[in-house]
């Protein structure tokens, strides 16, 4: 990983997992608390040895379509000791946040405030992505943060936030940017590049497929041949960063509670943009435990 800002960006982006490992520590006891109330440590005892995934949801009282969701539990109480490997609120988390100003207003701040650490960094090491664009749409951009630091770096840039609504129905556009409502699963304004920051970690791949498939009408109307620009984790284990995993494997099971998404890893981050219809990518690691995926038509 190269940061302009060397060692600074470098120790804040750490020092941001860092904070983030103790925001989220509890997952790790309520983790267990779920393993113990579904009686998978009692299960694994009385078959005697290592256990499949499968062997295990057949000997719980799961259906067998929640495989993947005990396979990722698993997947961080191995990572946090309690097991060796040898082999909500009744609606979407959207349309909560629609109903309750104050979870959407502390939504909106705390995404903000993730967003400005990270545009400097992009602003300042990839301004190649963002060369001869002439528009942009910040799809699920919020209150704009992102959008804004953007426009203001690059000046020749229309950037358009494009959000739900409610998230945008107060916000004024004003010189080289924009705010327009509406809804990513059924439209996307057409531009030279839609930008995706934090918002396919939160839908399952069938609904990231959809969306994708969106932001690829937009960036090829009218015979343009545009790209995609995701920011977003890239699970992989780095050996020796044992903080930087568990970051990562907190985000994956908040992800799978609060909302229907994932983390992923670079297997399944390809899957998705051949399944979209895209046939490249480039991934630029330069955001720590996050990285910056240029995806083309
Ligand atoms: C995790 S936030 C990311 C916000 C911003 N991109 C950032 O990183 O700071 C996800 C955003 O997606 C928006 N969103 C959710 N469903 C949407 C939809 N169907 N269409 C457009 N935006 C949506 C939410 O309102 C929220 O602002």
């Amino acid at each position: 990983m190269h940061l302009v800002n060397g060692e600074h960006d470098s120790e804040l982006l750490q020092a941001q997992a860092h904070v983030w490992n103790h925001i989220f520590s509890f997952i790790n006891s309520m983790s267990l608390k779920c393993a113990i109330q579904l009686g998978i440590p009692d299960a694994i005892h009385y078959h005697g040895k290592p256990m499949t995934l499968n062997q295990l949801i057949t000997a719980l009282p799961v259906h067998p379509s929640k495989t993947l969701f005990v396979y990722r539990l698993m997947r961080i109480l191995t990572h946090s000791g309690f097991f060796t490997l040898q082999k909500a609120h009744g609606k979407k988390f959207w349309e909560y946040a629609e109903k309750e100003p104050k979870v959407n207003h502390l939504f909106n701040e705390a995404m903000a405030s993730d967003a400005r650490l990270v545009t400097g960094v992009v602003i300042d090491k990839c301004k190649h992505v963002f060369k001869g664009l002439k528009s942009l749409i910040d799809v699920g951009g919020g209150t704009g943060t992102v959008a804004k630091a953007i426009a203001k770096a690059f000046p020749n840039l229309e950037c358009t936030v494009y959000d739900l609504p409610h998230v945008v129905a107060d916000m004024q556009s004003h010189d080289n940017l924009k705010y327009a409502g509406g809804n990513m699963f059924e439209a996307v304004p057409s531009a030279d590049a839609v930008l995706l920051k934090w918002i396919l970690h939160d839908w399952s791949d069938e609904e990231c497929v959809k969306i994708l498939k969106k932001c690829k009408e937009a960036i090829t109307s009218n015979g343009k041949m545009g790209k995609v620009i995701i920011i977003d984790m890239l699970v992989e284990k780095k050996e020796g960063n044992d903080e930087s995993t568990e970051t990562q494997l907190y985000f994956d099971m908040l992800m799978m509670v609060l909302v229907t998404g994932k983390e992923r890893d670079e297997k399944e981050w390809a899957k998705l943009f051949l399944e979209a219809g895209f046939t490249r990518y480039k991934i630029n690691p330069i955001l720590g435990l996050r990285s910056l995926i240029e995806v083309y038509p």
